[in-house]
This record gives C-alpha cells, structure tokens and sequence, in this order.
C-alpha cells in the first residue's frame, strides 16, 4: 500500500539549515507590512467563524462576490478538501506538486496522472472527478496555455493551483484567471510574501457553493492567518512584491549561469525556482544538507536525476558551489 505520509522533499524535521534552496517561496520575504500586520493580530481571540470581513476584502480584491471565497489552512488543506468533496477520480498533469496525489491516496480515489494537456482532456472525459493544474507548474514552471486551462474548466471540475503566478516574471496575466474563471482558483500569498510558516490560503470557487466551506473544521484559519490574507492584498504589500521581483529573476539568472558553467544541465522556470541536472539526486541532497544547504530531491516527482532550487543571494549560492564541489 503507498505511504500517506506527506512527501516534500525539502522541508525536513532537522534543524532548519542556513542556506535553504527547497522552498520556494520569495527569497526576499517576509514582507515588512504582512509581518507587522500578523505580529499585530489579536490571538488572544477566536476568529470570526465565518471570516465575513476577509473574505469581502478577499471578493474585492479580486472583483467577486464574498459567497464565493473559501477560506482554508493552507492551500494543502483546500486541495485535500476539494478532493474529498468532490466525487470520482484525481486527474493530474505530471510531474507536479505531491498534495493532488496524496489527497487521492488519502481518499481512497483513483489517480489519473498524464504528460500532456491533449491527455488530459482526454482523461477528464472518460475519467471524470477533479482535476489539478499548477500554473506556473512546481518543479518544472510549465505555464499552460490559456486555451488549455478554459476547455480543462470547461470539462471540469478543475482546480488551477496559481500558487507560484505572483512570482512569476510577468506576474499574474490577466489572461490565466480569466482563462480559469470556470474553475477553481487557489490562492496560496504565503508563498510571495516570504510567510509560509503561516498556514491561510484561499479558493475562489466557480459559483456559489457553501458545500466547501461548510466542509471545514470550525475556525479553520487563526487570526495569524486573516492579517496575512488581509494585509496582503494592501499596495504596500503589492508595492513591495512587485519592486523585489527584478531582484528575484536577477537571482534565478545568476543560478542558472552559475550552475550551467559548473556543468549541470539547468531547467530555469520563470517563477522562483529552477531545476538542475546532478546525476543522483538524493544522494546529493543528502550531501549538501550535511553542508548546511538544503535543496529538493525531486525523485518524488519522478524525476530521481534533478534537484530544485530557488533563488537564493549570492552568499547562499556561493555556499552551494562549494558544497556541489566537494561533492565531486
Ligand atoms: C504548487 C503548490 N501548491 C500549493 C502548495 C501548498 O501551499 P500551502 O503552503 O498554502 O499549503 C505548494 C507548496 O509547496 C505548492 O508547491
């Protein structure tokens, strides 16, 4: 039987290490405001059971109506939810982010995994359940045509994954969301606010439907949560998002360069991260963690020869060649 248990990679239960390479999100986070807004929350307090304020601010952010925002602890959880909301089967566009699968595991569903948007069309035809598209795609940075996305939520239901859009290069085009507006929307903004330890993110769900966000424990966010997905809609925290990007992508360039001269076959995507070619991908990871640089084994992703990494500083990226070298 396969394990449940949750397979990422990256994150471990060893100290944190002082170069981290395996996750991705902003490399130059915390966001200043989003931070004071969550060190400012009050959570000596239940949160509003049914998060009215958030979830208008969420709805005019994103010009909706607030019947249509489903709060949730982390867009892992919505994703788990969704999938036990939803019946028949997973289908997936592989390799991708663990959690779709892992839901179906968790759920008893079949899982449907394909290389290519023709196939999975094909299998949301005759497989029908729910269906999974990362955009851009973690760990390969895929982005799927907008074409795509509007006939897979056609077919549907269908679940775009935008957790990784606000770090792409060019940002969230208006394209995808109005591509996946007859789909479901995850939202993930501790990702591109450097805030990942604080567990909020958010769906907007196609119509009205109060069978998600009745499906929820109660109080499934803390107040934590509710400053990070309030505050980071505000300009200061879009402000700030959008003058760090160029430094990001200046990062991720340097990486790649630095990588490819050492050797190393890169795939660079346009949001945080990219992949490098290594040979064994797990015993290097092992090998750099014992230099104090962690990475992300992407074996699990079916793709045992590469690891990922995220744009990391020079001085970081520096301490990676070192440790790659003497890995030689
Ligand atoms: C594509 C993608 N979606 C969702 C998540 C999970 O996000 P959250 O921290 O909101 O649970 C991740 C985390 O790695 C991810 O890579």
């Amino acid at each position: 039987m396969p394990s449940l248990d949750p397979v990422h990679g990256g994150t471990d239960s060893a100290p944190d290490p002082r170069y981290d390479f395996s996750s991705n999100a902003n490399p130059l986070g915390p966001c200043p405001s989003v931070l004071a807004a969550i060190r400012n929350a009050d959570v000596s307090r239940y949160p509003d059971p049914k998060y009215t304020e958030l979830r208008a601010t969420l709805a005019a952010h994103h010009r909706t109506v607030p019947e249509r925002i489903v709060v949730g602890a982390g867009a892992s959880e919505l994703i788990l939810r969704l999938i036990s909301q939803i019946d028949g089967t997973v289908q997936q566009l592989v390799p991708t982010f663990s959690e779709y699968a892992r839901g179906a595991r968790l759920t008893g569903r079949k899982l449907i995994s394909v290389r290519s948007p023709a196939a999975f069309l094909r299998a949301q035809a005759e497989h029908p359940g729910v269906g999974f598209v990362c955009w851009p795609n973690n760990p390969t940075g895929e982005l799927w045509a907008p074409e795509f996305v509007s006939a897979a939520a056609a077919a549907g239901p269908l679940v775009v994954d935008l957790a990784y859009a606000p770090l792409c290069d060019a940002g969230h085009p208006a394209a995808i969301e109005a591509a996946a507006a007859g789909a479901y929307r995850l939202y993930s903004p501790n990702k591109a606010f450097g805030l990942t330890g604080v567990r909020g993110a958010y769906l907007i769900t196609p119509r009205i439907d109060r069978r998600l966000s009745n499906a929820a424990p109660s109080w499934v966010i803390g107040r934590d949560a509710v400053a990070l997905l309030e505050s980071a809609t505000r300009p200061r925290a879009r402000t700030w998002l959008a003058q760090g990007m160029p430094q990001v992508r200046r990062w991720r360039a340097r990486l790649a360069a630095s990588l490819l001269q050492f050797g190393l076959p890169v795939r660079e995507s346009p949001a945080t991260f990219l992949l490098a070619k290594v040979g064994n991908g797990t015993r290097i990871t092992a090998h750099l963690r014992s230099h104090d640089v962690r990475v992300r084994d992407c074996s699990s992703f079916g793709l045992p020869q590469w690891i990922r990494l995220s744009a990391q500083p020079p001085a970081a990226q520096k301490a990676l060649l070192a440790a790659l070298a003497s890995a030689r």
